[in-house]
């Protein structure tokens, strides 16, 4: 996934910093442990969970999903617990990760310069190599040179098809970090003791590529005919926005399909989340905050420093960043917030939770106050007060280029990431709101989009503009046969397989919020069931290596991935 961080760059130092995106899904991580901020509760070992916590008023929200059988079901007890089937597999991610498929923030169009793809052309052939099978049986079209787009033609054309998505490209390892990995980062070195998978890519995304194809290159071995055609989309410049990828894949796949035209889209995201002893909660993402980057300009009158004005430019736009900054957004928290199930799920099923906030968890449904105080409690915690609001943050600042000349022009970007229920439009408005005060403070003109609101005066005006948007992402429903399908099947995949013969863990699946966005940006027009959801479990060093130093991931929870595409396939056929 692409983590844009709020100052712009890649976390590519040895720790990577403390991103926002890395802080959220660690808060994430730990919600059942340090939920409300304090000291974790000691779970005795031998605690085992009586099930659900509810008193009889209040209804359960977070259910045990009935697990969706495939009748056609043959490798997937191979995938996950045959050792020769896990070597090959671990051999496959291994080599994939090797071909590094670096994309850096601005790149070329890949027909001007080969050269600079030559790993994605690699890359390419070893995919060829690696499924004999997808590449025989399947089309594959390359779309701007390097996106690969894989058709399973199914043998009821007229069903709409299921999308599989993942990309190709990783984001760049700093050289003065190599020596700091236990592994070198494209070494795709298995290590047995701690069954970890290391490298760039390991996690992001390269697993979930190599896991798709090899679902299906075992359904094929298997002699599985799919009903509905079977797609895989793969971009290669994720981790820069998808300009050059994802853009066009979109595009061709809705001029091919038509609006509306694919029944689902699974792509990477979230996973399972160990939350408590024994209890995992399955959050696939429906819903990505939106963006946007606000120019705002400070222009004015040059002139010698001797004879300054009261503010010069750098001043007048000091002021306005303090006043921004003094009035960030309120937290606009409501139960649709996918976050909602997430803690839904925790406070029926885990232990950890202090009492108080359980209670205002569960009565939230129906009771305004405890709704309150859960905003409250989700504002007050930095881990969580981003997921329930637009975020503002100043990133880039110029004014001024010589010590002896007043500044004529000051200029700085804000950076939004914007809640679920606001808009562009909205987030604009507000810092427009606040640039036409400071305006009318100091004197200066005001204009928005360069139409003003106050003329311009013998001092300046100060300037608001849009650089870059994104909207909010439309929510993805959790009701309704899509739904219900990837549901059951993660159900099925963790319950009768992952853990068959384990009675000490249960899985709920839940639903969570990404702050970021993936390639799925570009896919909004071809489905509203869009899943971002990788079926593996994600443990809490996870997070700290997602593009930093260490990636890695459990062989483990690559097979658990690879089985959960296998049953979604069939699932779908048999169910929808
Ligand atoms: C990477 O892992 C190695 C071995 O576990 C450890 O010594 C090193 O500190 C880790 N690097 C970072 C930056 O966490
Ligand atoms: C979706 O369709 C609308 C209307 O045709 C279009 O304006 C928009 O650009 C499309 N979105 C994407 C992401 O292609
Ligand atoms: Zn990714």
């Amino acid at each position: 996934m692409a983590m844009r961080l709020q100052d712009g760059s890649k976390s590519l130092g040895p720790k990577g910093g403390r991103s926002p995106l890395r802080r959220h899904l660690h808060g994430l991580l730990t919600v059942g442990l340090a939920l409300a901020g304090t000291a974790l509760y000691v779970v005795s070992q031998r605690s085992s969970r009586e099930g659900v916590i509810l008193s009889g008023k209040e209804v359960s929200r977070c259910g045990k999903i009935e697990p969706i059988v495939p009748s056609f079901k043959k490798s997937v007890d191979l995938i996950l617990h045959d050792a020769e089937f896990k070597r090959s597999s671990v051999e496959k991610l291994s080599k994939a990760i090797q071909i590094p498929t670096e994309i850096w923030d601005v790149n070329p169009e890949p027909a001007d310069d080969p050269e600079w793809y030559a790993h994605f052309y690699e890359f390419h052939r070893f995919l060829e190599q690696t499924f004999p099978l997808v590449h025989e049986r399947l089309t594959r079209e390359k779309v701007n040179e390097l996106g690969l787009l894989y058709t399973w033609e199914g043998s009821e054309p007229e069903l709409k098809p299921v999308l599989f998505m993942a990309h190709q490209d990783v984001v760049p390892v700093n050289k003065e970090t190599w020596d700091d990995w236990e592994y070198p980062p494209f070494s795709g070195h298995y290590d047995e003791k701690s069954d970890l998978v290391w490298g760039r890519g390991s996690n992001d995304c390269k697993n979930l590529l190599i896991a798709e194809l090899e679902a299906i290159e075992q359904l094929l071995l298997d002699g599985y005919q799919p009903k509905r055609s079977v797609i895989l989309s793969f971009g290669f410049d994720e981790e820069s926005s998808g300009p050059l990828g994802a853009r066009h894949l979109a595009a061709f796949l809705e001029d091919r399909y038509g609006r509306d035209g694919i029944f689902s889209i699974i792509d990477e995201g979230f996973g399972v989340l160990p939350i408590d002893e024994g209890l995992f909660v399955a959050s696939p993402i429906t819903a990505e905050k939106g963006y946007v980057d606000v120019v705002v300009t400070v222009n004015g009158k040059g002139g010698h420093s001797s004879v300054p004005p009261d503010h010069t430019t750098i001043g007048v736009a000091s002021d306005l960043i303090t006043v921004l900054e003094d009035n960030p957004f309120g937290p606009d928290f409501e139960l649709d917030n996918p976050l909602f199930s997430l803690l839904t799920c925790a406070a029926e099923h885990s232990k950890r939770l202090p009492k108080d906030l359980r209670k205002h968890i569960l009565r939230a449904p129906k009771n305004k106050a405890s709704r309150k105080m859960l905003e409250k409690f989700l504002s007050s915690d930095v881990r969580f007060r981003d997921l329930i609001r637009t975020t503002r943050a100043v990133d880039v600042f110029n004014g001024g280029i010589k010590a002896n000349a007043l500044p004529e022009v000051s200029t700085f970007v804000v950076n939004h990431r914007i809640d679920i229920h606001s808009s562009v439009e909205e987030t604009v408005a507000a810092d427009a709101y606040f640039a036409e005060k400071i305006a009318k403070k100091y004197g200066y003109g005001f204009a928005r989009n360069g139409e003003f609101s106050i003329p311009e005066t013998e001092l300046g005006y100060i300037d608001v503009k849009v650089a870059k948007a994104l909207e909010p992402a439309p929510v993805s429903p959790t009701s309704g046969a899509a739904w219900d399908i990837l549901a059951g099947t993660i159900q099925d995949v963790f319950e009768n397989g992952v853990f068959a013969g384990r009675d000490d863990a249960e899985l709920y699946v839940s639903t969570t919020l990404m702050p970021a966005n993936t390639d799925t940006r570009y896919y909004w027009n071809l489905t509203k069931n869009i899943y971002r959801f990788v079926a593996s479990i994600l443990d809490a060093s996870t997070f700290e290596t997602i593009h930093s130093v260490n990636e890695s991931i459990k062989a483990s929870s690559h097979l658990s991935a690879i089985a959960f595409i296998y049953e979604y396939i069939v699932n779908v056929d048999e169910n929808a």
